[in-house]
């Protein structure tokens, strides 16, 4: 699949068959993740891999409380979870994780395959002030969560979001830019 289509037909896949990923699938996601840039390139994430069975993805439910929970799981029974950490005092983690996390999505679309990005987990992560969540997911010392994405055979889609460019766009400058119209 072409790059831009990928773009423009990716959206939020909250409903998956039980089937799993083949390796190679996996590995095309998480080389994805690995090839996105970072600031400096300091490549200062690291990628834990769930199986959508994982009993920790259940703690983290459970620490998430009721307020939080979605009608299913959080990670909707996809079969493959991806968290995404990375280095707690860098000022450029945040923006890095979502990059690569959009590049995983953006490869997973290009296979054909349902996601989810999931932030949902973040004040229980953050909450884990004795790093039990991060010492079972296996982050390096010093790393914190920074995001996620469930992945898995889509069971039901959902066609991309609509948006309003005039009201999130601005041309400004030249005169010519201005009389610019964007398709
Ligand atoms: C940073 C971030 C966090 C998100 N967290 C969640 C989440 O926890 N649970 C969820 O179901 N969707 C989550 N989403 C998906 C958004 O709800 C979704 O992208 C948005 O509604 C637009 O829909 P689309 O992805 O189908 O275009 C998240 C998306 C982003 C970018």
């Amino acid at each position: 699949m072409e790059l831009l289509s990928a773009i423009a037909q990716r959206s939020s896949t909250r409903s998956y068959t039980g089937e799993e990923l083949t390796a190679e699938e996996l590995d095309t996601l998480l080389t994805a993740g690995l090839q996105a840039p970072t600031a400096t390139n300091r490549q200062e994430l690291h990628f834990t891999v769930l199986a959508g069975d994982d009993p920790v993805l259940f703690a983290i439910q459970e620490a998430m409380g009721a307020r939080m929970r979605p009608e299913k799981n959080f990670w909707y029974d996809a079969p493959t979870v991806i968290v995404i950490s990375g280095e707690r005092d860098f000022r450029w983690t945040a923006v890095d994780a979502g990059i690569a996390v959009e590049n995983i999505a953006l490869a997973a679309e290009g296979l054909g395959l349902g996601n989810v990005i999931l932030g949902c987990l973040k004040a229980a992560m953050d909450a884990d002030t004795g790093g039990s969540f991060a010492k079972t997911l296996g982050f390096p010392e010093g790393y914190t969560f920074q995001i996620a994405i469930a992945v898995g055979r889509k069971a039901a889609g959902k066609e991309p979001h609509t948006y309003d460019r005039e009201k999130q766009v601005t041309i400004a400058g030249l005169e010519g830019l201005r009389a610019f119209q964007c398709q």
